[in-house]
């Protein structure tokens, strides 16, 4: 994979457009990668994690996704993610532990009582931590250039609603052939929600299996 969130084949770059062939073989690739990831690689980044959710990141049967983010890290090499429901930031810690110093990555959560990125406690030059409404625009930075984002990854509120809205919202916003990944999806509000996009898109049911939970990733053609 080339940097900048392009996908490349034997090292020549297959284009930026990540249509279903392009979206399969990056999935392929950090499944590939996730045969030799070891996580005690990252358990410096997830020190201040606390026991249940480090418990989530080991857990390879019921939440092997946290694992195959970092991967995905790996062979995407984003420059820009933003995150949609940082919380208290395990998903953030796993993207960041992959994550060069001028990649950067935002991450907006609602106000917490004082939880949201509790689990951040290392400075990372990378991350904007964002505490908002990410139905409210003003929350974000003026400089972000949206058309850099390489990855948007949506894991919220789990209604319909508000994941209809944040496509709606962001997706225009980071442009075409950008990658998008969704939690939850299955949950029989949101299951709709994903069958209503008719873009290329690949079900990552596999990677995360905690009652109705599932993990997918869709992508702008
Ligand atoms: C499922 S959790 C995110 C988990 C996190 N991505 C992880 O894996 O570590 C969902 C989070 O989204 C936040 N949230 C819900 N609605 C939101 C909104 N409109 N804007 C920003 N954050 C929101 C909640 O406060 C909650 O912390």
């Amino acid at each position: 994979m080339d940097g900048g969130g392009q996908v490349s084949r034997g090292g020549s770059q297959v284009g930026q457009t990540l249509g279903t062939n392009n979206l399969k073989l990056l999935t392929d690739s950090a499944f590939e990668e996730l045969k030799s990831f070891s996580v005690d690689g990252i358990l410096p980044d997830l020190k201040d994690v606390a026991p249940g959710s480090l418990q989530d990141v080991l857990d390879t049967k019921n939440s092997l996704y946290y694992q195959w983010l970092c991967c995905l890290m790996r062979v995407l090499k984003p420059k820009q993610i933003v995150e949609l429901g940082g919380a208290m930031g395990t998903s953030a810690l796993c993207m960041l532990s992959q994550l060069p110093e001028d990649a950067k990555l935002y991450s907006a959560t609602l106000e917490e009582h004082g939880l949201e990125f509790s689990y951040i406690k290392t400075n990372y030059p990378q991350l904007t931590k964002i505490i908002g409404d990410d139905s409210d625009m003003s929350i974000w930075p003026g400089d972000l250039d949206w058309s850099k984002t390489d990855l948007l990854f949506i894991d919220a509120e789990h209604t319909a609603d508000a994941v209809r809205r944040e496509l709606e919202m962001y997706i225009p916003l980071i442009g075409e052939g950008k990658l998008v990944l969704m939690d939850d999806i299955k949950m029989e509000e949101l299951w709709p929600v994903w069958l209503e996009i008719d873009k290329p898109k690949i079900d990552l049911s596999v990677l995360h299996h905690s009652g109705f939970e599932r993990f997918y990733h869709e992508a702008r053609a």
